[in-house]
This record gives structure tokens, sequence and C-alpha cells, in this order.
């Protein structure tokens, strides 16, 4: 169990006061907030030893080149990846995706071999696919879910053969919170000798995640949505697939050797990172990486198991007046959950909440397709963290129930759009 209410001390955020109310934050899959010890260290960093790394012999050169790498190794811990040189820091799990659809994808489809991802992905693994397809004359597949808010099993194994070259997949939704089955998944890829690329965005924060275990060929995660801040994330590779791949982006960093007409690429991971990374990213990411550790990820799970649990025991008193998107044991969800309010505007419940303190997100949280095969055109999604409370799971359900006996006034209220398009 977490001790929530020391947790809470390390986040000074979280006594804010939104129109005069105590914030309540519950938009954690969008980004989470960030601990003392991440900004503390990004802070010694600055103050105390910032240099560029891997390019000079001065004394802080090297520190910062130290930390920098110690930080690959903590995050390799993290997610039990067999060596630090598989943790490739990229800007976000959207990058990290593109690196593998680009980097590898490019140079290995052809016209005619598929892709196979899923109506549940987000944008970020769905678009960098149909790019590459569109390059490659490869063509895309996607396996669609079912009533229960899972990835259809039975029609994956179908649509796949010898011509599928690629699965990749959310190993956790941003909209029905649905925990996937990676192995499985993993397994039928290889089982056609296709690779198998895991979007863990929603998943390695909040379930603990042993790669060895999964069995996935890459993963791509952020920083920002697990305490690091943003700009900084990780991809992490099966290095004997790493090896095999020329770099994506070219520049300084990523060779060990160029003349005017030859290039020795560098070792992993420094092959994949051009130019000057963001070392202070990496430091910071490797700190939240160490919060999460001591607190224990199965500590970290059980408690968005308790709070999603609450939720959903607690919307059932909001009768039909609420629909909720995804699966309805808590156990197959990560620490979200999304809905609608019957004859409400998505946006409308949103302004109305965060006028009451409360911070959720609106919209089609980049997940246009999935929202639309659920016949939806958004939702508000409640998401959690670490830090977030039984009581403030009260509060959220309570002021709901407010703004629902408030429905026939709100509806009249013009709808904005703040971000079109997400
Ligand atoms: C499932 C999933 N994949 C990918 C992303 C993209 O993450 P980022 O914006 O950090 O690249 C998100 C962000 O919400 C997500 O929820």
């Amino acid at each position: 169990m977490l001790d929530v209410e020391k947790i809470r001390e390390d986040f000074p955020i979280l006594k804010r006061k939104i129109n005069g109310k105590r914030l309540i934050y519950l938009d954690n899959a969008a980004t989470t907030q960030k601990p003392r010890q991440v900004v503390a260290a990004i802070v010694k960093f600055y103050f105390n030893y910032n240099a560029n790394v891997h390019r000079g012999f001065h004394t802080l050169s090297q520190e910062a080149s130290q930390a920098y790498e110690e930080a690959h190794e903590v995050l390799a811990k993290f997610i039990n990846a067999y060596s630090w040189e598989e943790i490739i820091d990229v800007s976000n799990t959207t990058d990290g995706l593109n690196l593998i659809a680009w980097g590898w994808g490019l140079n290995n489809l052809q016209p005619n071999d598929e892709i196979v991802v899923t109506v549940m992905d987000h944008h970020s693994n769905m678009l960098p696919w149909r790019a590459v397809a569109e390059k490659t004359n490869a063509k895309v597949k996607y396996v669609d879910i079912t009533e229960e808010g899972t990835l259809n099993y039975d029609e994956l194994e179908r649509i796949i053969s010898e011509k599928t070259k690629v699965i990749a997949f959310p190993m956790a939704s941003n909209v029905v919170g649905t925990i996937n089955d990676v192995r499985r998944i993993a397994r039928l890829a290889h089982s056609v000798g296709a690779i198998a690329v895991g979007d863990g965005a929603q998943y390695v924060p909040h379930v603990p995640t042993n790669v060895r275990e999964l069995e996935l060929d890459f993963i791509a995660f952020s920083g920002h949505k697990m305490l690091g801040p943003t700009g900084i994330g990780v991809l992490w590779g099966r290095k004997d697939i790493l090896e095999s791949m020329k770099p994506f982006r070219v520049g300084g960093d990523t060779i060990k050797e160029v003349t005017l007409d030859s290039v020795v690429w560098h070792d992993l991971p420094w092959r994949f990172v051009a130019g000057t990374p963001n070392i202070a990213g990496m430091i910071g990411l490797a700190e939240a990486a160490k919060y999460l550790m001591r607190l224990g990820m199965e500590n970290v799970r059980e408690h968005d198991v308790i709070l999603v649990n609450e939720t959903l025991k607690r919307f059932k008193e909001l009768g039909d007046e609420v629909v909720v998107l995804g699966p309805k044991d808590p156990r197959m969800r990560t620490g979200l959950v999304a809905f609608n309010v019957k004859d409400l505007h998505h946006h409308t419940v949103g302004k109305a909440l965060d006028l009451l303190g409360i911070a959720v997100r609106t919209g089609g949280h980049c997940a246009h397709p999935l929202h639309y095969r659920l016949g939806f055109n958004g939702s508000i999604r409640a998401s959690y963290y670490i830090y977030n409370t039984l009581e403030e799971v009260e509060t959220f359900v309570e002021t709901l129930k407010l703004i629902i006996s408030l429905k026939e006034r709100l509806a009249k209220e013009p709808v904005e759009e703040v971000c079109p398009g997400t």
C-alpha cells in the first residue's frame, strides 16, 4: 500500500487552489506532476555540473557524462532490460514509435507486406505506421475491439499470416484503459516472423514492467507520464534488432568515425542519439524511476486498482446518466476511467469540473478512430496516479452528481473547443 499523504508532500503543486477549490488533479494519463526529488536532480545538474556529454575531458563534462550514462542503467533496471545499451533516449513515446517505424520499417518493409495495428491505438502508434506504409506500399490492417473493450484476439489470430511483418499495439489503452495481453500478442507476432512493438505510454508508468517476460521487440514510453520531465522518453529494443538497424537520424554522436566517403556507426545506444541529448531530462527521468522503484511498482499498480474500483462502484449511483468506456473489471484496466454524461458535451462537463477545481481531460484523447468505433466523438477521462486519494474520488463523483443535476442549464452553454484535434 502507498503512503499517499507522505507522497503528497513531495508534490507542492497539489496544494494549489483552482477557482478557490483545492486542486484535484485527475489528468495523469496526459502528464503527471513532478516530485521535489526530480526537480532537485535537474536543478543540481544545472547548478553543479552542467556540461555537454561525451565531448570533453574536463571535469564537468566527465561528471555530466557519468550521470547521463548512469541514468540509462537506472532505466534499464526499471524495466529489467538485459543491458543499459538497450535504452535509447528519445523525446517521448511518439518519437520512439516514429524511430521504429522509420528506422526499422522503412528499411525492412516491402510492397504488400502487412502491418497490424489496432482500433484501440493512440494516433502516435497508428499514424507513423500508416505513413511508412504509404512510402513502402505495405498494407495496414486493424484489429477490432470486443464489446467488453478488450482486443479481439480471435480476429488478430485470423488476420496475421507470413505477410505480417509488424504488430504494433497499445500495451494499455489511454481511453478504454484496457491492459492488453502483451505476451500473447508478442508470441503471435513471432509465430509468423513479425516484430512486436508495444506502445508503453500508459503501461510502463502503471504496471510493473519486465521486458524479459513480455517478449516484445520494442517498447516506447514517455518520462512525463511517470513523474519525469517533458521532452524525454525511452525506446527499449532487443539488442540484436537494434544492432541490425542503421540510425534513423544521423549527425554528431551517432558515429565512431567519418571520412569523406565512409562512416562507421557508433555502438548502442549512441548510434540512435543524434546531436546533444536531453541530458537534464535523462537525469530527471532516472530520478523519477528511482522514486517509483522506492514505492514499488506493485504498489503503484494496486493503488490504481483501488481508485478505479471505487470510481466504477460510485459511478453506479449515477445510473444511466453516465456511460463508461471499457471493461467493467478494474483489474483489467490501468488507472483511468473515460466516460460520457448523457445529453452533455464532454467539454461542457470538463469545463464545469474545472470550475470546481477538478482537472480532467476531455476530447478525443488522440484516439479518434477508437471513439468513433465506440459511437462517440470524444469523452471525459479521469486518470489517477500515486498521489490521488479515495477522498478525491468521492469529491469527483459528488461533483459529477451536481453537474448532472444542473444538466438542463449546462446543456444550453456554448461548447468551447479548446484544442481542436486532440
Ligand atoms: C497510449 C499512448 N500512446 C502514445 C502517447 C503519446 O505520448 P507522448 O505525447 O508523450 O509522445 C500517449 C499520450 O497520451 C498515449 O496515451
